[in-house]
This record gives C-alpha cells, sequence and structure tokens, in this order.
C-alpha cells in the first residue's frame, strides 16, 4: 500500500514491542513517522527499534505498564518529549486477553486488568494528547478494536465488552475533536496470528473458519489498514470502523 503519512510526524504506537503493533510500527516508519515504540518488554522493544531502522525509519523506546492506567498520562508526556514537544499520530492497540473467558471464572482482578489496559489506558492517552494535536489543527488516532466487540461470542464477554466501549469511544472521540481536525477511526481486526493469540493454538483457525475469508490474518494486514487511516489519504475519514476480519462481521 502506497498509503502516506505527513512527513515529520511523530506517532506513539502502545503495544509495539508485539505481534500488530510492532507491524503498525514498521509500517508508519516505513513512510516517514518517527515511531515511539510503547511497551513493557525491552529486549522485544529493542528489536523492533533495530527492525524499523532496517526499513529506514527512525524510532524511540517508552517502557511502560498501562494496566497501571493511571501512569498513562506521564507515559504521554514522556512520549511526546520523546517526539520533540509532538505526537501528531496516536495507535491505541495495546490490549491484553483475559485469562479466563466463561463469565462464571471471571474476577475482580481481571476486569479491573483487562478494562485497566483496554479502556482506560487509551481514554486517558487521548486526554492527554488529543487538546494538543487540536491546538494545532491536525491529528489522528486510530483505536484498534476486535470483531469480538461487534457481536456476542461465547468466551468473550469481558475481552469483547472492553473492545465495545472503545469502538464507542472512537465515535465519541470523532465527535469531540474531528471539528479541530482529529480525525479519531478503528479498525477493528479478526483473528490474526502474533505472539498473543499463540495461546489459541488451532482455536485460532477455528475462530477464523468461520469467516468468509476462512483463515487467520498476517499482523501485516491489519497494520495495513491502520497505516491507512493514521495517514492523509484518509484525510475525510472520521469516526469510521473500519472491518478487517476477513468479512466475519459481515455475515
Ligand atoms: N491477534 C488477534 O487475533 C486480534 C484480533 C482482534 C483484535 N486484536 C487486537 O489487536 C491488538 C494487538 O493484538 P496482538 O495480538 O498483536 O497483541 P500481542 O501480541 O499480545 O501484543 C500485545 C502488546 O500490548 C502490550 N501490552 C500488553 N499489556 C500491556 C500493559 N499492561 N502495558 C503496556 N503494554 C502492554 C504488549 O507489550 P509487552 O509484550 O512489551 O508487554 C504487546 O506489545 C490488541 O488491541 C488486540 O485486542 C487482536
Amino acid at each position: 500500500m502506497n498509503t502516506s503519512v505527513s512527513a515529520g510526524s511523530v506517532a506513539l504506537v502502545t503495544g509495539a514491542t508485539s505481534g500488530i503493533g510492532r507491524a503498525v510500527a514498521v509500517s508508519l516508519a516505513r513512510r516517514g513517522a518517527h515511531v515511539i515504540v510503547g511497551g513493557r518488554d525491552a529486549a522485544r522493544g529493542e528489536a523492533v527499534l533495530t527492525a524499523v531502522r532496517s526499513a529506514g525509519g527512525t524510532a524511540d523506546l517508552l517502557l511502560g505498564d498501562l494496566a497501571d492506567a493511571g501512569s498513562a498520562p506521564a507515559m504521554a508526556r514522556r512520549a511526546t518529549e520523546l517526539g520533540g514537544g509532538r505526537i501528531d499520530i496516536l495507535v491505541n492497540n495495546a490490549a491484553v486477553y483475559p485469562a479466563h473467558g466463561r463469565t462464571p471464572d471471571g474476577t475482580h482482578e481481571d476486569f479491573a486488568h483487562c478494562y485497566a489496559v483496554n479502556v482506560e489506558a487509551p481514554f486517558l492517552l487521548v486526554a492527554e494528547l488529543c487538546p494538543a494535536m487540536a491546538a494545532r489543527g491536525r491529528g489522528a488516532v486510530v483505536n484498534v478494536l476486535s470483531m469480538a466487540g461487534r457481536f456476542g461470542m461465547p468466551g468473550f464477554a469481558l475481552y469483547g465488552s472492553s473492545k465495545a466501549a472503545l469502538l464507542l469511544l472512537t465515535k465519541a472521540w470523532a465527535a469531540e475533536f474531528g471539528p479541530s481536525g482529529v480525525r479519531v477511526n478503528a479498525v477493528s481486526a479478526g483473528p490474526t496470528r502474533t505472539e498473543g493469540t499463540q495461546p489459541f493454538g488451532t482455536g485460532l483457525d477455528r475462530l477464523a473458519a468461520a469467516a468468509p475469508a476462512g483463515r487467520a490474518a498476517a499482523p501485516e494486514e491489519i497494520a495495513a489498514a491502520i497505516t491507512y487511516l493514521a495517514g492523509d489519504d484518509a484525510s475525510f475519514v472520521q469516526g469510521a470502523i473500519l472491518d478487517v476480519d476477513g468479512g466475519r462481521n459481515a455475515t
């Protein structure tokens, strides 16, 4: 894809040390954005910096645990410093899949952890970063959702509801910040082969088989859609939820 990103843009990608986020970091960097790579694992983060540099891009690593969502504003300020005083693109990608899928097995701790990382941290990052984007009159936020937040599936109540919350936040933020030139959109991903979904084993293939595409995605296929929404080719796209799920939500 030849999607363009404004020269000199700075992007913060959360959860960029693995899977889809790593593919987004490389894709944005290849198109000229300076990327702040968010995550917790220093070794994997350094490997992403190397991948970005091999692709001819530039990046910095920003380590921090978003399970402590209250630390998100400080992380956003640190990201802004690393970005030379600006963040133009925010990709809210970091998320956790709760250990317990079935509702009766869920605990207070599971719920709090899932909502801290998947909902509260994106909320606080947007709260910290979008006013400056709005003041500059331009910016882009892309939230990473899941088909599990589009319809009910057994075993996905907690995770799916966190993604449904982020879906509504996407629309609310599009309404709130869009008039100031900040475009807020989302990609709703289907089953994708990443480090995070490795534990699902063949369950990922069974999930993927229900969609017209009939297969799981590669991280780069999801990253391509995120890159498009973050870039200038999507200049008139606001508040959109782009399903990149092999057709599952349509059927
Ligand atoms: N893969 C799929 O099938 C699929 C389908 C639909 C939607 N999605 C969505 O796509 C996004 C990426 O998924 P993925 O499968 O690529 O994930 P992944 O391989 O599990 O990677 C998750 C990323 O999030 C970071 N992260 C997790 N917990 C964190 C925390 N407490 N604080 C800071 N960072 C944290 C991880 O950082 P560290 O490893 O450095 O800790 C890692 O970089 C998520 O929003 C997910 O919900 C994925």
